[in-house]
């Protein structure tokens, strides 16, 4: 006998947020289809806001993750802070008028977030916020107001590690809202990680396989395992770092010399994209389409000179792969360090902050601002072999999302 059902509303907004609430959907379909809860169901509708809305910022994502076609898309896509917030807050309140749900699940920090948060609560309808409680203090960071401000509002905060319990009691939220349950992200890439490694990228970028020969060759030199030609791997698209200058042309002075190394992988963001032709830096990349490398070109000296490989941005199993392999992941992305810690890969973020300490602490992770010095200091320790190695934060499992249903239910 069905005694309760209740209704949810999931939203995703933004690319870092597609790899957090697929974890949500199979959990609460796994406790749906769980015969010990025959008493509750949970209807859920999955929102797409249209905050990104490129195939390859959303629709490859969908696929890869395998989430169900939003049920409703508000279509809001780009803007200044006020327009983008505004939108979604107009857009999601009609959805809540008309759907009256009993919760909204918003994940990490985008502009998203904090819209359906704030149009949630103003209804008085409750908000659970996964990945509540990280904190870069620096308000200069969008994301940092999104993360103050959706926190403030919300019922039910689920923090990823302990310094988020301790940042939410600093700023008086009471501990009873408060469940620390583990990293979402990571049931994501635990989940997904033996068919990532089965995606064809290294070898449709020339990085395996069509190189055996030239891998033999050259494996002594650069300590070749697994026949995979040594790279780095970096994404970069903090407003702080492409929209400036000054900031971007110190990373790049940085990067061309870490390119002598090992060649970089970059999959660039709409945003950068738009500032490297802005700031009429293309002649600094070398653009491909997705698979036009050719192996010998990283031997035969027409790459040599720009090492810096751009590409469309990539799917999640793509991109999980090339970090899987890669020598060591440069990034200004907030998700990309604990990624990096859990697969133990070396990363150099290309920020002053961060709202995962722990990923310093206990990860691989190493904060290098925009210093060129220290950029190329930190790649040479990872190529002599003076790597840090990292150990996984607690509850970082692959069971999070199971763990924030549970407590839902019990106390939604
Ligand atoms: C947003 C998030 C950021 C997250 C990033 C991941 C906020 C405040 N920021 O930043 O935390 O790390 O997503 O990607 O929410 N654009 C496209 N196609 C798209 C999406 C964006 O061309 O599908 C271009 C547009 O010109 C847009 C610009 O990229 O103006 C920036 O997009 P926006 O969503 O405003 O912020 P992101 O930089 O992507």
């Amino acid at each position: 006998m069905n005694l309760t059902a209740k209704n949810w509303i999931l939203v995703v907004g933004a690319r870092p947020n597609f790899m957090k609430i697929a974890p949500l959907i199979r959990a609460i379909d796994k406790y749906n289809n769980a015969s010990l809860s025959p008493l509750v169901t949970i209807h859920y509708l999955l929102v797409h806001t249209g905050q990104h809305y490129d195939a390859s910022m959303s629709d490859a994502f969908f696929r890869d993750l395998r989430l169900p076609e939003p049920d409703l898309h508000l279509g809001v896509g780009s803007g200044n802070h006020g327009e983008q917030t505004g939108k979604v807050l107009i857009e999601f309140e009609k959805v809540l008028l008309k759907e009256q749900p009993d919760l909204v699940i918003v994940v990490g920090d985008v502009n998203s977030t904090l819209a359906c948060a704030l149009a949630a609560v103003k209804l008085q309808i409750r908000v659970a916020h996964v990945e509540a409680g990280l904190r870069s203090f620096d308000r200069r960071m969008p994301e940092e107001i999104n993360r103050l401000l959706t926190d403030a509002v919300s019922d039910y905060l689920f923090t990823p590690s302990p310094e988020g319990d301790e940042n939410l009691s600093k700023e008086g939220i009471p501990s009873e809202k408060v469940f620390l349950v583990g990293d979402i992200m990571v049931d994501s890439l635990l989940y997904h990680l033996d068919q990532a490694k089965k995606t064809n990228i290294l070898a449709r970028l020339g990085l395996s396989n069509a190189l055996t020969s030239c891998l033999q060759i050259r494996s002594a030199d650069d300590g070749l395992q697994s026949g995979v030609l040594p790279y780095a791997l970096m994404t970069l698209h903090r407003p702080a770092n492409v929209d400036d200058k000054p900031a971007l042309e110190r990373i790049m002075r940085g990067l061309l010399e870490v390119s002598a190394d090992f060649p970089i992988l970059f999959p660039v963001h709409p945003r950068t994209a738009k500032q490297i032709k802005a700031f009429g830096m293309e002649s600094s990349f070398q653009f491909h389409s997705s698979a036009d490398i050719k192996p010998q070109d990283y031997f035969e000296g027409k790459a040599l000179k720009r090492r810096i490989h751009c590409f469309e941005p990539m799917g999640y199993l793509d991109f999980l792969n090339l970090m899987v392999h890669a020598k060591v992941v440069l990034t200004d992305s907030g998700g990309i360090q604990e990624e990096t810690t859990v697969l133990n890969i070396p990363c150099i973020t290309l920020r002053d902050t961060t709202e995962r300490p722990i990923t310093l602490t206990e990860g691989t992770n190493v904060l290098v601002h925009n210093d060129p010095e220290k950029i190329v200091a930190e790649v040479k320790k990872v190529r002599d072999g003076q790597r840090r190695q990292s150990q996984c934060p607690s509850l970082w499992d692959g069971h999070t999302a199971e763990r924030v249903v549970a407590i839902l239910v019990k106390h939604g």
